[in-house]
Formats: C-alpha cells, sequence, structure tokens
C-alpha cells in the first residue's frame, strides 16, 4: 500500500512538470467573455498554471522606508486562468495577499493593492521584445492597470476620478451623495483602472479614447486577490489573434507601500491558443535557458560585472551605479541578457532617478535625443563565456516564499 502510494505519488509528479511546460493555455469556450469578472462560472472550464513573479530589484525609489520594507526580496506565486471566445479573451489572476490595502481617495501615504497585465505592441521579431519593465523606445507596450480604491464620490457620474472627491472630506455633498452611493459602489472597485501605450519607465501615456478597451475588476475574499481582465484579441494597438503570443504580469502590495517600480514582475511568458495553429517557436524561445558552465559564468560577472551591478551577494559597487541584478533571471528572457551584453544601447533601462548624479546617469544622450548606454558591450567575449554568462544570470532569482 505504502509502495503504491509512492508510485501514485510519484506518477502525478510525473504528470504535473510535463504539462507545466511555462505557457498559459487560452481554451476556447462557447459563450462570450468580453464581460466576465473574476467570479463568473466560466472559469470552471479551465485549471490554474502557474505564473512567478520576481521583485524588480532593477528599480528602486526614492523612499528609504518602502525600500527598507521592500528589501526581504522574495518571490511570489501567481495562478492564471484564460479563455477565449475567439474574439476577446480573458484572464484571472489569483495571488495571496495577508491584508486588503485600498487606495484611499488620493492619499499620497495610502496605496493600494493592484495588478496589471502588459502586452508587446509587437512580437514579429521574438528576439526582441520590448524592455520588461513597461516597454522601451522603439519597442512599445500596452499595459492594462487596475488598482484597488475606496469608495470615492463621483459628481460627474462619468467615471472622471480626477474630478472625485472623498466623501468622507465633503459633508456639504451629503444629498448628492445619497443619489449616487448607489452607482458608486458598483462602480467604486473599479474605478482606478487605466490602459496606457509606454515605451519604457516614465514614457506612460494614457490611452483614453476608447480605442484599447478592457474590463478589469479584482475582488479580494479570505486572504487571496482575484482579477480579471477582458479583452477583444484585436484592437487598433494589439494583435494577439495568432498561435501564441507574449504577456506579462505585476502586482502591487500596498500593505509594503508598492507602487511604481516597486512591485513583482513577471518575464514574459507564452499564452497558447488551444486549438489555433502556430506559436510554438515563440512558446520555446521564451523559455530557452543558456546552455554553459555556471560557475565559470559566475567567474565572468565577478570580473566584469561587478564593479557596476549588485547581484545576490555581490554589493562592491555603489547602489546607483547601475541596476541591481538580484533577479534578473526571473524577469529576463535568454534572448534579453545575450543582447544586453553585446549590444546594451539596444534597450536602454532608464533608470529611477531623474536628477540622478551625472556619474550615475545610466545613459548618455546625443543632439537628436537617443540614448546610448554608458555599459560597454561584451561583444569581444567568445560564444563560450558568453553563454555561461547568461546560465549564470538566469539562475539569479528570488525564491517563492
Ligand atoms: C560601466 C558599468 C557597467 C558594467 C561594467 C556592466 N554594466 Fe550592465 N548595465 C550598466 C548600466 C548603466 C545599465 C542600465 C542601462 C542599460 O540598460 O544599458 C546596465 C544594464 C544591464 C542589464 C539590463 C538590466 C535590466 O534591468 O534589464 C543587464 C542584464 C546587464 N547590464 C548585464 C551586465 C553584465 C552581464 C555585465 C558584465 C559582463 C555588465 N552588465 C557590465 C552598467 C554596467
Amino acid at each position: 500500500m505504502k509502495n503504491l502510494l509512492k508510485v501514485l505519488i510519484t506518477l502525478s509528479f510525473i504528470g504535473s512538470s510535463l504539462i507545466a511546460s511555462n505557457s498559459i493555455k487560452a481554451m476556447k469556450i462557447p459563450g462570450n467573455v468580453s464581460d466576465i469578472g473574476p467570479t463568473s462560472k466560466a472559469w470552471l472550464s479551465t485549471s490554474y498554471q502557474d505564473v512567478i513573479v520576481y521583485p524588480q530589484t532593477t528599480i528602486k525609489l526614492n523612499d528609504l522606508d518602502a525600500n527598507a520594507m521592500n528589501a526581504d526580496n522574495s518571490a511570489k506565486k501567481l495562478r492564471v486562468k484564460a479563455i477565449t471566445d475567439g474574439k476577446n479573451i480573458s484572464f484571472l489572476i489569483k495571488w495571496k495577499d495577508e491584508s486588503k490595502s485600498i487606495q484611499e481617495g488620493y492619499s499620497t501615504t495610502s496605496y493600494g493593492d493592484g495588478f496589471a497585465v502588459q502586452f508587446p505592441t509587437s512580437y514579429k521579431d521574438s528576439k526582441k521584445l520590448p524592455y520588461i519593465g513597461m516597454g522601451s523606445v522603439g519597442r512599445s507596450v500596452v499595459v492594462h492597470l487596475q488598482k484597488a480604491t475606496g469608495f470615492t464620490y463621483e459628481p460627474n457620474g462619468n467615471n472622471d476620478v480626477y474630478h472625485q472627491v472623498n466623501e468622507n472630506n465633503q459633508n456639504a455633498f451629503h444629498e448628492d451623495i445619497q443619489k449616487y452611493r448607489i452607482k458608486v459602489k458598483e462602480t467604486a472597485i473599479s474605478d482606478y483602472q487605466r490602459v496606457f501605450i509606454s515605451e519604457g519607465f516614465r514614457s506612460m501615456t494614457q490611452i483614453k479614447d476608447g480605442s484599447e478597451s478592457s474590463k478589469m475588476q479584482m475582488v479580494y475574499k479570505n486572504g487571496y486577490w482575484k482579477g480579471s481582465l477582458s479583452l477583444p484579441l484585436k484592437s487598433s494597438y494589439l494583435n494577439l489573434n495568432k498561435g501564441a503570443f507574449p504577456i506579462a504580469f505585476a502586482i502591487w502590495d500596498g500593505d509594503k507601500k508598492n507602487r511604481d517600480g516597486l512591485k513583482l514582475l513577471s518575464s514574459w511568458i507564452g499564452v497558447k491558443v488551444v486549438g489555433k495553429s502556430g506559436g510554438e517557436k515563440l512558446i520555446d524561445l521564451l523559455n530557452e535557458k543558456s546552455k554553459g558552465d555556471v560557475n565559470n559564468g559566475e567567474k565572468l560577472a565577478l570580473e566584469n560585472c561587478a564593479a557596476c551591478h549588485r547581484y545576490k551577494n555581490v554589493n562592491m559597487a555603489p547602489d546607483f551605479m547601475a541596476p541591481n541584478l538580484s533577479n534578473i533571471g526571473g524577469y529576463s528572457t535568454k534572448e534579453y541578457l545575450m543582447e544586453s551584453i553585446v549590444e546594451p544601447s539596444a534597450v536602454v533601462v532608464a533608470g529611477y532617478n531623474r536628477n540622478a548624479h551625472k556619474n550615475f546617469t545610466w545613459y548618455d544622450v546625443d543632439e537628436k535625443g537617443i540614448r546610448t548606454s554608458t555599459m560597454p558591450s561584451y561583444e569581444w567575449l567568445d560564444e563560450k563565456s558568453r553563454n555561461d554568462l547568461v546560465v549564470y544570470l538566469q539562475s539569479l532569482k528570488a525564491e517563492v516564499k
């Protein structure tokens, strides 16, 4: 009996590791998924797949308190489902969060929990995807963002949050509040919802004309958030109507003062639309691991990179010299890492402090406004050394707690 149990456990373990080929399968279902929320029965038709999100250590805020609260550096597991009706696609994201944090009005001392889903506007060249931290020059992304907000009074009834006032502060509006309360209750949890097009951190532009429409919702229950996003497979910005396409997820924990770049982030992950042909190459590329000697890679990093970058327990460089690479393996593809080494200016990480001392800016700008990374190219390294380095970089990532 004991042995049989052992065999069964082993079998189920092998089974699950085979299924977990690290892509999200979108099941086609009958009906319309354009308008479904996190509690819809439609989700019962498919099962969860794991996605790991890592602290984006490459970005730090100018907020010592927040940085200290997030110093423990642990990753988190999201559980994700996807379904499509052939015209629209919907994602369900579930994650653990001990406490529900709500953004109160427009206070800057309390921060809401939230989540975002990111898509590249083009993935024709799947070796040159946008920078995972909100795109990069010439490689744009569309970001759908939802933050948990409290009930807010909205005099114009148009979901125009800039003209909202917190009802607690505005007793004068009492009568109107009564009138609007029902409406507000309906929309309150989803009023901080935005769609952006972005070519890099701090270049985010809100899409307000409805040409990229989506529906997002988030609900908190029993220590878990569930968020949903529904959007058309094809819009003026995105074409997800393929066998597979890349997606990335981010979550913010308001309790830990997470906001802006201070968040947990996944790598580009392939969504495979079940029953639609093509996309295998993309999925393979997104999952590709470099082959080589991890110990030699570590040695090469110490010799060539540690003067500027901090990572893991290597902290010789000043903190603001270059992105911290402690989780770079968690949210980068192999192709991105290889490109970073041989062609640093192909994607220039903007840095987090726009007033940085000139010794600590991460790029130079020429008279045409073109940014050149201050990192030297390591094209001169032989192929084996480059592969070894990338094997090591891919190993740099936090554990799930
Ligand atoms: C002279 C300082 C310097 C050295 C040496 C250096 N880098 Fe960089 N690196 C930077 C700067 C600055 C950036 C940010 C600008 C950019 O994106 O190129 C960067 C960016 C990166 C990125 C992208 C980070 C992200 O958040 O996406 C990677 C990966 C990287 N470097 C790896 C390396 C590796 C591997 C080495 C050693 C072989 C190395 N770097 C050596 C300064 C340096």
